[in-house]
């Protein structure tokens, strides 16, 4: 998860949606029957973004309006907004609705450099709605290019006690089994916060998904420190995610266990939070993967490639690591083996950059660094 290897005046060979053959230009032996000429560009594996929130209604105009006075993103969430109010818009749309809201977000995502798209659910607040959510975004998967791997988010608990027990027996009893059953996710991810589900709550989830076959995931240290880096790394989640409140001795937790960190330093940007500490992970031996977090709340990053641009910038990545962090790392973040590298067998998703050197990628800021997306052996994107 650490090498990095140029191949100089390179080519590739493409059969079946797939890479057949990688090498030096020069050391092709075969017959192609379309060559195509990519005049020097650099071409690097397809983006994986391994964490957005991108089927939402409404938008968070309001709450933005009032951060810039001052108003913390906590105390909106715990007075009834901010992720409460897009439950209550997205809960006013249909299904169908939801899908045509959220493909052009998914194309935005594609045009910079996103083949492999996680989406997850969390803004609706019933199972039904939770279900129609991940009914949308596997429909996502059928209309866009984009690989679109589901993740089921329990997100925020209802307020009243009664009411956050039978919630989450619900989660238990009901959506994650038919979740699994109806195969509408991969994997269950929870929002452990003061605010939000306690660690003991979360374990509880996530057993039930680990126990319907699912792969396991956690929001965690975005604010405070309560327990979910800890649970996630002791119950081998695929990743832990966001981290911008990580303290040193999590980073050694991390650094010791499978887990990976999922950083999104578009939240730090938009959130005005500390950013997570990306170059100490990867300095103590720990995986970091980088993604959008593309959400109306905390990070409207509607661009992968700027994702890894920023976590240069403001986690202290090389853009070395910051490639890594964005193809191989962020495709272990969601249990894929077969995505994220330009290898022959597997998909055929690389990037086609405007520039001959690929540092472009994670250079450029406002201005998009790739010429031409190819997802499984097809252009998507001129
Ligand atoms: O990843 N941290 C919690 N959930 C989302 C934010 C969702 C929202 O603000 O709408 C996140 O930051
Ligand atoms: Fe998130």
């Amino acid at each position: 998860m650490r090498e990095l290897l140029i191949i100089a005046h390179a080519a590739v060979a493409l059969a079946d949606g797939a890479f057949v053959w990688v090498g030096r230009e020069a050391d092709w032996r075969g017959n192609a029957e379309d060559v195509v000429d990519l005049h020097r560009r650099a071409v690097v594996p397809g983006l994986v973004d391994p964490h957005t929130h991108a089927v939402w209604a409404g938008d968070r105009l309001a709450d933005f309006e009032a951060r810039t006075a001052g108003v913390g993103y906590e105390s909106i969430l715990a007075a009834g907004g901010g992720i409460w109010s897009t439950i209550r818009a997205t809960a006013a749309v249909s299904e169908d609705q939801l899908v045509s809201l959220a493909r052009p977000r998914i194309d935005a995502l594609t045009s910079s450099g996103a083949t492999v798209i996680e989406v997850k659910t969390g803004y609706g607040f019933t199972p039904d709605a939770e279900l129609a959510s991940l009914r949308a975004i596997c429909a996502l998967g059928k209309l866009t290019p984009a690989r679109i791997v589901p993740t089921l988010l329990i997100h925020v608990p209802p307020q009243s006690v009664a009411e956050r027990d039978a919630y989450l027996s619900a989660v238990c009893a009901k959506l994650i089994p038919e979740a699994a059953e109806r195969k509408l996710a991969r994997a269950v991810d929870v929002f452990v916060e003061r605010e939000t589900w306690s660690a003991l709550e979360a374990e509880r989830i996530l057993t039930c998904a680990q126990r319907n076959g699912l792969g396991i995931k956690l929001h965690c240290e975005q604010f405070h420190n309560v327990g979910g880096l800890e649970l996630g790394v002791k119950m081998g989640a695929l990743s832990v995610d966001h981290l911008e409140a990580c303290r040193p001795d999590q980073i050694a937790t991390l650094a010791a266990g499978q887990t990976i960190a999922a950083i999104l330093p578009g939240v730090s940007l938009h959130l005005g939070l500390p950013a997570a500490p990306g170059r100490k992970l990867i300095d103590a031996g720990a995986a970091v993967a980088i993604g959008t977090d593309l959400n109306p709340g905390s990070s409207p990053l509607f661009s992968t490639s700027t994702a890894l641009a920023l976590a240069v910038r403001l986690n202290g990545l090389t853009p070395h690591e910051a490639l890594i962090a964005g193809t191989v790392n962020a495709a272990c973040a969601l249990g894929l083996s077969d995505a994220g590298r330009i290898e022959a067998g597997l998909p055929a998703d690389f990037l086609v950059l405007e520039s001959s050197d690929w540092r472009e990628l994670v250079y450029a800021l406002g201005a998009n660094p790739v010429r031409e997306a190819w997802i499984r052996g097809e252009k998507v994107s001129a």
